[in-house]
């Protein structure tokens, strides 16, 4: 790992774990790109002057040497807005004189060990000063005095590099930054296909791979959450690459509100991507002296395909931005009890549902929605955060203690950012709710969005969440967010600010998230919004784990698994066993336990046999926890490329144990009669632990283990267990 400036060259380069990024100072401070991907030696670099430079219609700033270069056919480093480079732009701001013309030129860099935080954003951290270097480089529009901080940091043991931008105001003049996109990137070339993630609720992360053709293609969230329809991750896969072999770029955005991920082919088939904040309906008023900070960008590389590409996202984020005491410390096995009771619940049916967990060897109970103002149904309190005492008598406190006395840790529901119409708090402050003036409010599950961007509201939610976390011993907060913003405007920000205002609702969130895991230091966090509606690094700074899935049928729940696994590790994945009919529950058990495990049922409701199974099954989640939650991931057969069979498997570092697990989704009369394992040693020996059979890890790569024995059926699933001898 290193950041090297060759001052002759006027060159930079970044090398990360086995992955150089090339760039120079180009004619006139012009910022030109020359290389990402796999490593290459210093004294051994491309030839930037052999390429093309000028292409007709490609104008050209009168600075520099006619007919010699353009930014616009010339891989640049920065996007910007207006002048010669006719690609989409990342950058673009609005001056004084009120064109947006905005034009970049090197002014200085500097190279230091660590990493940076990003001010009241979520980010990758180091652990260490020497686990990562930085490069700062500063850029300046000469006309406007807006400047430009381009932040990288290089990651020693992954083969990743973050990306960043200030924007800063050096001039005398308010100006309007119009578009701030975390990174821009130009690729030498264009055989790429483009893989995305959409979805909807019930549904997320389905996997969608498209050639990349000429022109602008891309995905985006405009519903104020990441959301449920894209997430903000975006990969390029060379043509015919796959999930072994291939260059796999990844590219996942640190952030849970608007946002675009594009990719522009133009007339010389190279490829500019772009990521950050939706430049859509975005403004920011920036006052001289002032200073934006985008996002971070996570970018990863590998040779090996999309299994390379999602290990090294998976051992990055287990590393660098998961957080807390959490992050090593082993989650509790949980039990919530929201799909088996609903909202319907008193405090003895709660303490049931705990008895029977601590019977059962379950080691946490979570009380999901319902327990505070009126709440027996979705038509109201929302906001209203007192406890109902009518169903939890004698309070919160009473029902913790009597949880903890049985030895379990304690959960709780909330979901801050959203207010009920019928809630007291909306009757005493209708302003609270995001909205804008004489027009109705949207409703989305009967509720409306709070406005994070407001310090008040932000009290108001910290006073409230801690009167119970402060004074009952609770363990883990579940974070809801159930619907996305409509007639998104706050009633404190001025008319010309009203474009800042879906930043400044997530930035809002992100500082009340920051107080309660600050304040409360051992609570564990669940990300949650319709399950995974917001699944992204963001809210893993703050939630170690995320609810991955409303959809708790295994046998359609794997592909949410599969999808999500592209840049998620399991480590975060919050999957629960439910009393869903499709699958049995030893098949159901074997989907859940990729992921942060738990129980999602009422224990009364379902059969004695069906608890008997469940009891068995937890000796099971303790043996595989860690090569689960810290091995690597090999997907074996997915689901885009079989929609009958689907099999992954989980490999330790050392390579001393596998446990992989295969699943019929679909009968098909004819399958394949072999599972054939990946990321084993080859001259190690492994034993089947099911039949003591011992096989070499060459055989089981190369020839598999027969599944020739196996029933054949719809919703059937078996877990293979090798262990070296
Ligand atoms: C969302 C969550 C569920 C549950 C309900 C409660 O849908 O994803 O797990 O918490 O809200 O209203």
């Amino acid at each position: 790992m290193s950041i090297h400036y060759n001052e002759q060259k006027k060159l930079f380069k970044l090398d990360a774990a086995g992955v150089s990024y090339i760039f120079k100072i180009y004619q006139d401070g012009f910022l030109a790109h020359l290389y990402y991907g796999a490593y290459i030696p210093d004294d051994n670099l491309p030839d930037f002057e052999r390429r093309p430079v000028y292409a007709s219609f490609s104008a050209q700033p009168d600075t520099v040497e006619p007919y010699s270069f353009s930014p616009d056919t010339c891989p640049m480093e920065i996007g910007c807005n207006g002048g010669a480079d006719m690609r989409i732009a990342s950058v673009q701001i609005r001056n004084a004189d009120g064109n947006a013309v905005t034009e970049m030129r090197y002014v200085s860099h500097k190279i230091y060990a660590g990493k940076p935080g990003l001010p009241g954003l979520p980010a990758l951290y180091a652990n260490t000063r020497e686990e990562c270097e930085t490069l700062e480089l500063t850029m300046r529009d000469a006309v406007t005095g807006a400047e430009c901080v381009l932040l990288y940091t290089v990651f020693e043991k992954h083969p990743a590099i973050t990306r960043s931008m200030i924007i800063r105001n050096a001039s005398s003049k308010t100006m309007e930054i119009e578009r701030a996109m975390s990174f821009s990137m130009d690729m030498n070339r264009c055989d790429y296909d483009l893989i995305t993630l959409y979805g909807r609720h019930v549904q997320e992360r389905e996997f969608e791979r498209r050639p990349l053709g000429h022109g602008t293609q891309g995905v985006g969230s405009r519903r104020g959450s990441s959301s449920h329809a894209q997430n903000p991750f975006m990969a390029l896969i060379s043509r015919g690459g796959g999930e072994d072999f291939g260059e796999a770029y990844g590219f996942n955005l640190v952030y849970s509100c608007n946002f675009k991920a594009e990719v522009e082919v133009d007339y010389n088939n190279s490829a500019r991507v772009i990521m950050g904040i939706n430049y859509d309906d975005f403004g920011w008023k920036l006052a001289p002296g002032e200073a934006f900070y985008t996002p971070e960008a996570v970018l990863v590389y590998s040779n090996e395909g999309l299994g390379g590409m999602s290990r090294a996202f998976h051992r990055l984020y287990n590393d660098n931005l998961v957080r807390g005491e959490w992050k090593h410390k082993k989650r509790p096995l949980l039990v919530n009890n929201w799909e088996g009771t609903g909202m319907e619940f008193d405090d003895d049916k709660l303490y049931a549902i705990a008895k029977w967990a601590k019977e059962t060897g379950i080691e946490m109970f979570v009380m999901d929605d319902g327990w505070f103002g009126r709440r027996d149904d979705d038509t109201s309190s929302l906001g209203d955060w007192y406890v109902n005492e009518t169903k939890l008598k004698g309070g919160v406190g009473s029902l913790v203690r009597r949880v903890k006395a049985l030895g379990l840790k304690f959960g709780i529901w909330y979901e801050p950012e959203m207010i009920s119409p019928d809630s007291d708090l909306y009757r005493a402050h209708p302003d609270w709710a995001i909205h804008v003036p004489n027009r109705a409010n949207s409703v989305g599950r009967q509720q409306y969005v709070i406005d994070m961007s407001r310090q008040d509201v932000r009290d108001y939610l910290f006073e409230r969440i801690s009167d119970v976390l402060g004074h009952n011993d609770i363990d883990y907060l579940k974070w809801d967010f159930n619907r996305n913003i409509t007639e998104a405007g706050s009633a404190l920000l001025p008319a010309n600010r009203q474009k800042e205002f879906y930043h400044r609702f997530i930035l809002g969130t992100y500082e009340l998230m920051d107080r309660i895991t600050t304040a409360y230091p051992h609570l564990l966090m669940e990300g949650c919004s319709g399950g995974g509606g917001r699944y992204d690094p963001g809210m893993l700074y703050y939630s170690p784990q995320i609810w991955c899935s409303d959809n708790t049928d295994a046998l359609s729940r794997v592909d949410i698994q599969f999808g999500s696994s592209l840049c998620y590790p399991a480590s975060v994945q919050g999957a629960h066993v439910s009393a869903s009919s499709r699958a049995s529950y030893e098949t159901k058990r074997n989907v859940a336990m990729w992921g942060s495990f738990g129980y999602e049922l009422d224990p009364a409701k379902i059969s004695e046999e069906a608890r008997a199974e469940i009891k068995a099954q937890i000796a099971d989640y303790h043996k595989y926890y860690d090569l689960i939650h810290y091995g690597d991931l090999y997907r074996l057969i997915s689901p885009w490329e079989d929609p009958y069979n689907c099999a992954w498997e989980f490999v330790d570092e050392e390579k001393t144990q596998a446990l992989a697990t295969y699943l019929i989704k679909f009968k098909k009369e004819r399958r394949g009669l072999f599972l054939r394992l990946k990321g084993l040693d080859p001259a190690k020996y492994y034993r089947w632990e099911e039949t003591g059979e011992v096989f070499s890890g060459a055989l089981l790569m190369n020839a598999g283990i027969s599944l020739f024995c196996m029933p054949n059926e719809d919703g059937y699933s078996k877990t293979f267990y090798f262990k070296e001898v």
